[in-house]
């Protein structure tokens, strides 16, 4: 079985990718930009990222120094920007991963996620239409043999497709779309532009819709990193309603495999679903987090960690399940996931504890201010 191409699918230099990863400062992109170094480190990645509250350059440390990467330090909403960057940088490939990404932060203010969700991705599509027809004949530019290489990967999420009960079927790619926070309906939205720009024009964009990740480099807000700073903390653990809703927990390794599959053999105009295969409650996966927490961590604030889970006020219209059929992305590209989530948490778990000076800094006054809002 395909886990992931092999490095020299494309590993001449003549046949090198230039790829654009937006958002490469973040939880997921930095991740990607990593994974897309070790593999393939005759490639050319310039990250364009505006460093937002939830990007981070350190995320980057590790591959700063290499001769083909390059930093920008900007907005995707800003069109004379990225058409030069497209231009200069001989751009073949788009990972798009910049958003505002946070449902508890789109429910007290959704413009933001309006405008980089939705106009931010409409900018880069229109950015590279223009930058793709101009290119699409030439030959030899940068992606030598292989021609007409260009790719726009859109990475999207599976709260587009609203809520499940407990005994609905998974989401596949033909279920309706239902989005129902105002992040949901921003992603929902540049989703769909990213779907016209193939069918007006023939753009050769990939759509990928995944279920929640897990690992390192995940900024404070999110539910597992959450858990395991309020534990060595001694703060209360705050589950929203009864702790009853599921997500698919999806190792963010085992996410970065499966876009490297869909960047190298998915069909343009296609979306794949991405999923872990862990369904499992937020009571149940806090609870496995306050046991690794009192089995890992000396001398913990409180112990045993669960003593600090605390029932509070429910988020608005809360979905109550999400769960992602992969069917598609494991029968026609290959890929499965390989991370179980106890052995994928113990590795969460065990950075959060060991990179402590990455996350401490997050805690900055704004953010505290941001948690009094929510938690109050
Ligand atoms: P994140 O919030 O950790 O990172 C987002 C990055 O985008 C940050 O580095 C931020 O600085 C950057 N950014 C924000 N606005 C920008 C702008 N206008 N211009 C340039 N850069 C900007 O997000 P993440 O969790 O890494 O998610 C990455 C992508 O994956 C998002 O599109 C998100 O919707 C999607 N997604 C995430 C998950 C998940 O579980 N985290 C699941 C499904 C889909
Ligand atoms: O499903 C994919 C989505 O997963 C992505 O598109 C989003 O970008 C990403 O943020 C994530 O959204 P969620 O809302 O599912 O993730 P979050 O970590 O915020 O919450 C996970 C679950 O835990 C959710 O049911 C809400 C709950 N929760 C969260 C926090 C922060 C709590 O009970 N308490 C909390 O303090």
């Amino acid at each position: 079985m395909r886990q992931s191409p092999t490095p020299n699918s494309h590993s001449s230099i003549e046949q090198s990718r230039h790829l654009l990863v937006t958002g490469g400062a973040g939880f997921i992109g930095s991740n990607f930009v990593h994974y897309w170094c070790d593999r393939y480190p005759q490639d050319r990645i310039v990250v364009l990222d505006l460093l937002s509250y939830a990007g981070n350059r350190r995320n980057l440390e590790a591959v700063e120094e290499k001769e083909n990467f390059r930093f920008v330090q900007g907005d995707i909403c800003d069109r004379t920007l990225v058409d030069a960057l497209l231009k200069a940088e001989k751009i073949d490939t788009i990972a798009h991963f910049a958003a505002e990404s946070h449902v508890d932060r789109s429910i007290l203010g959704p413009e933001a996620f309006v405008r980089t969700n939705v106009l931010g991705t409409s900018t880069l599509l229109e950015a590279f239409r223009q930058h793709w027809q101009k290119r699409k004949g030439k030959k030899n530019e940068n992606a030598g043999g292989r021609g007409n290489a260009f790719r726009f990967l859109h990475i999207s999420s599976d709260e587009v497709f609203g809520s499940l009960g407990s005994d609905d079927p998974p989401f596949t790619e033909t279920t309706p779309y239902s989005p129902n926070s105002p992040y949901a309906a921003s992603k929902a939205g540049s989703d769909h532009l990213v779907r016209a720009y193939h069918h007006t024009y023939g753009l050769p964009t990939l759509i990928t819709n995944c279920s929640n990740n897990y690992g390192s480099f995940q900024f404070p807000e999110k539910l597992i990193p959450l858990m395991c700073i309020n534990i060595l903390m001694g703060k209360s653990l705050p589950i929203y309603g009864d702790g009853q809703n599921v997500r698919d927990w999806l190792y963010v390794g085992d996410h970065c495999r499966a876009l490297d599959l869909v960047i190298q053999q998915g069909i343009p105009g296609e979306t794949y679903n991405i999923g872990g295969n862990n369904e499992v409650k937020n009571i149940d996966l806090v609870q496995m987090v306050c046991q690794l927490m009192d089995e890992l961590a000396p001398n913990l604030p409180v112990s045993p960690a669960s003593q600090l889970i605390t029932f509070v006020k429910d988020r608005p219209g809360h979905d109550r399940r999400y769960a992602i059929d992969a069917t598609k992305i494991k029968t026609q590209l290959g890929w499965t996931p390989q991370e179980t989530i106890q052995e994928g948490l113990r590795r969460t778990v065990e950075w959060y504890l060991t990179h402590q000076e990455w996350w401490k800094p997050l805690l900055s006054e704004d953010y505290q201010a941001y948690y009094r809002k929510i938690y109050a």
